[in-house]
């Protein structure tokens, strides 16, 4: 169950090769996960983070499988979300007067979750450390915000690790462990599927972080998030790539989503994509039915996107709530430096356009006014359309 990392410190993780969703079913799991712990055995024995609330007791067993419980000097917890603290409720009842080193918003978070327990919390600020032994110690680095007001990482010196919890993760099962053993792939898929959907709301506060973190001049040899695969090989390459990211990022890409009653506004989707080919043949572009396709891959894919073009037929004055729904989650992502283009059919009072503009807009993109309203199947005249509004929506 022990794996090592690096020296003494161990990987006591939980592998989660059955996971489906997580946060509820608000992000799907595609490849599985992992909630990384890990076991420091200096002079001091210390663990860093849990596993979630549902693993608690495998996770108390084999831990004592590995080491006596009572050697641990110290806890650290990064996070206060369940999927990392789940574990303690079980470990206290083991070793009740264990110090938890974690920030103090921290303590409201585990103390809302668990309840008061009389746990011997030691609270940290950015810039605290404490000795380990062996002349080596942890630096304790706030992370408020990201993802949330609890957020630390946790820098071994020494060793030069940083366990840096959520930043830097992935949902991704490896046995491998490690991301020079991962498939390459599939790891940047789900790194950036993780950017995308959990800390882009966050990407202004993670820019600051990266200078901050850049301008303590430390040495990353390893590092180690609390989900998916280890960075041991070039570690800095997803610090790179996180910098990239917070940048209201965008490669040459155009994304187009459409919920649909008849197909009419289906077909208008289709059109719409075969347009962009046709005006800018090396730009990459997909097609997704918000209403049946994965949101958060649609989301990735906006992510990397300069444009997306939205549709829905107008229904009851309004739009379809698939895309109604799916439109909400977007405002949330707090994308930047995107441009937006609406269409779709109607048979009546005809408000979906307008309302689809209103809420890209809401949602922070650049609406283009160029539009394609077609009244009950779209026809030549419709299509007619469809070039000047790819035009605007290409432009840089
Ligand atoms: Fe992986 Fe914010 O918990």
């Amino acid at each position: 169950m022990r794996r090592q990392v690096k020296g003494n410190v161990s990987w006591v993780g939980y592998m989660d090769w059955e996971l489906e969703t997580f946060h509820g079913d608000d992000y799907s799991i595609l490849n599985g996960s992992s909630q990384n712990a890990y076991l420091i055995e200096e002079e001091k024995t210390v663990l860093i983070d849990t596993v979630w609330t549902p693993h608690r007791f495998d996770f108390v067993e084999n831990l004592k499988q590995e080491i006596d419980l009572k050697k641990i000097d110290l806890i650290v917890a990064n996070h206060g979300e369940c999927d990392h603290s789940g574990s303690l409720t079980a470990l206290m009842e083991e070793i009740p007067d264990t110090p938890i080193y974690c920030t103090e918003n921290a303590v409201k978070s585990l103390e809302g979750q668990y309840g008061k327990r009389g746990w011997n919390f030691k609270t940290v600020k950015s810039g605290d450390s404490i000795e380990i032994g062996n002349g080596k110690k942890l630096i304790f680095l706030e992370m408020r915000m990201l993802h949330w007001p609890d957020s630390m990482a946790t820098y071994m010196t020494g060793d030069n690790i940083l366990f840096s919890n959520d930043a830097f993760g992935q949902h991704y099962a490896t046995d491998e462990l490690f991301n020079d053993k991962a498939d390459q792939c599939l790891l940047y898929k789900e790194a950036i599927k993780y950017f995308t959907n959990i800390l882009n709301p966050f990407a202004m506060v993670l820019k600051k972080k990266l200078e901050e973190i850049e301008a303590l001049g430390l040495t990353f040899d390893i590092i180690a998030p609390s989900h998916g695969a280890i960075w041991r090989e070039d570690p800095m390459q997803i610090v790179r790539k996180y910098a990239e990211w917070a940048d209201a990022y965008k490669e040459d890409q155009v994304t187009v989503v459409y919920d649909t009653m008849w197909e009419g506004t289906a077909k208008l989707a289709h059109r719409i994509a075969e347009e962009i080919k046709n005006q800018s043949p090396d730009t990459v572009v997909k097609v997704f039915n918000a209403a049946k396709a994965d949101k958060n891959e649609i989301m990735t894919e906006v992510f990397r996107s300069r444009a997306v073009a939205v549709g829905s037929p107008t229904v009851s004055n309004s739009i379809l709530s698939g895309i109604a729904g799916w439109l909400e989650f977007l405002k949330q992502l707090k994308f930047r430096n995107k441009r937006a283009a609406a269409f779709g059919c109607y048979g009546w009072s005809g408000e979906s356009v307008r309302i689809l503009k209103e809420r890209l807009k809401d949602a922070g993109f650049n609406v283009i006014e160029e539009e394609v309203r077609s009244l009950w199947n779209p026809g030549e005249e419709d299509f007619k359309e469809i070039p000047a509004l790819v035009k605007a929506l290409l432009e840089e």
